[in-house]
């Protein structure tokens, strides 16, 4: 059976940072409180006049993962990405993010799993690999939440930002790269974080026809419960199922929601916070991009090396949560 190893991986952002004393203009809030509560010093913003779309930002972090794993657009089979702000209801952003890299030998399409989407596009591209139905498969996780903040709610808008990772998988006979993906959703939980498709408002002729503004919603109190025990708990069955124990793993890289959420999730596994991975100082919460975004700036700082025993673990709507255990391979980063 072969195995699923990451060749290449690319992150993009948006120009624009809007730091906390920024936010400080238009709700009221304070950089102490944010700072305090999550951890986030900044988070960067897509601007519509820099074109900055779910689907370019997507694209942008796909080139440079195949630039990094040498991998040209004819040779992808898959692309799926992991997303719950594409640019359109309908067509997907894998769709259009095809487009833009003109990857057209693949079947391209979204995973919708709140933050957990680009884990749970990471479990689908690994059994593909496994399955012999894929070769090449590019995998995406790219957000432009800010087009869903209601920026008059202090408790939700301060937490989010924008942009996108990506990740190459390949088939390689070699033993290693992805040792096992777990994912795992609780939909009783939906409504502690939702956002409504809108068409507010009805016209006058046909009230009664539904409708809702589309504006996202969060308890944030039992969110953060829920996050620390389902993230340490899915954690635990990867090592588990591995055979491995805490001492061998060499980073984790966690979904970049907030800081206090980590080092709770450090805490109940027992694992040092010198071996978590965290940007979320510069990008806040930027959901499905959160993981693929910090994985890449890990693998480009050498902060990951050949051999390193890697966990991903992410949490997010739906409820969903999700555990990869990888044995990196070294990439090459150009
Ligand atoms: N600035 C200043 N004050 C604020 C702000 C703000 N931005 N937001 C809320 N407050 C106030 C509240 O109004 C409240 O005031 P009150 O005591 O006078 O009523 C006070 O701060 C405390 O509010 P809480 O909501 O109880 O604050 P809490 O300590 O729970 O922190 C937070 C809020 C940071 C959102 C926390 O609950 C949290 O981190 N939850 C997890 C949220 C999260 O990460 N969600 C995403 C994870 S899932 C995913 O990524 C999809």
């Amino acid at each position: 059976m072969p195995f699923a190893h990451i060749t290449g991986t690319g992150s993009a952002v948006p120009e624009r940072i809007l730091d906390n004393a920024g936010l400080e203009q238009i709700v009221d809030t304070s950089d102490e409180w944010i700072t305090r509560r999550t951890g986030i010093k900044e988070r960067r913003i897509a601007m519509v006049d820099k074109n900055e779309t779910t689907a370019a930002l997507g694209a942008l972090a796909a080139r440079r993962a195949m630039q990094m794993a040498g991998v040209s657009a004819d040779q992808i089979d898959t692309i799926i990405t992991g997303t719950v702000s594409a640019d359109r209801i309908f067509p997907s952003a894998a769709c259009m993010i095809q487009k833009e890299i003109e990857a057209f030998n693949a079947a391209a399409y979204d995973i919708s799993a709140g933050c957990s989407g680009f884990m749970y596009a990471l479990d689908i591209a690994n059994n593909n690999i496994k399955a012999g139905m894929s070769k090449t498969c590019l995998v995406i996780g790219a957000e432009r939440l800010t087009t869903l903040v209601n920026w008059k709610d202090r408790g939700t808008c301060v937490l989010l930002g924008d942009g996108a990772g990506a990740a190459i998988l390949q088939n390689r006979a070699e033993p290693g790269g992805i040792l096992s993906t777990h994912i795992k959703s609780d939909g009783r939980y939906w409504d502690l974080l939702y956002s409504d498709s809108g068409n507010d408002p009805p016209p006058e002729l046909l009230k009664g026809l539904a409708s809702v503004p589309f504006h996202l919603k969060m308890e944030g109190n039992r969110l953060f419960k829920q996050a620390v025990s389902s993230m340490a708990g899915i954690a635990e069955t990867a090592l588990v199922q591995n055979g491995l124990t805490r001492e061998d793993i060499q980073l984790v890289i966690p979904h970049q929601a907030n800081l206090r959420i980590i080092q709770a999730v450090a805490e109940k596994l027992k694992i040092p916070m010198d071996r978590f991975f965290t940007n979320v100082h510069k990008y806040g919460n930027t959901s499905s991009a959160s993981i693929p975004l910090a994985m890449d700036e890990a693998n480009r700082s050498s902060r990951i090396n050949h051999g390193d025993i890697v966990l991903l673990v992410s949490f997010g709507a739906g409820l969903t949560w999700g555990a990869t255990l990888l044995k990196w391979a070294a990439t090459n980063p150009g």
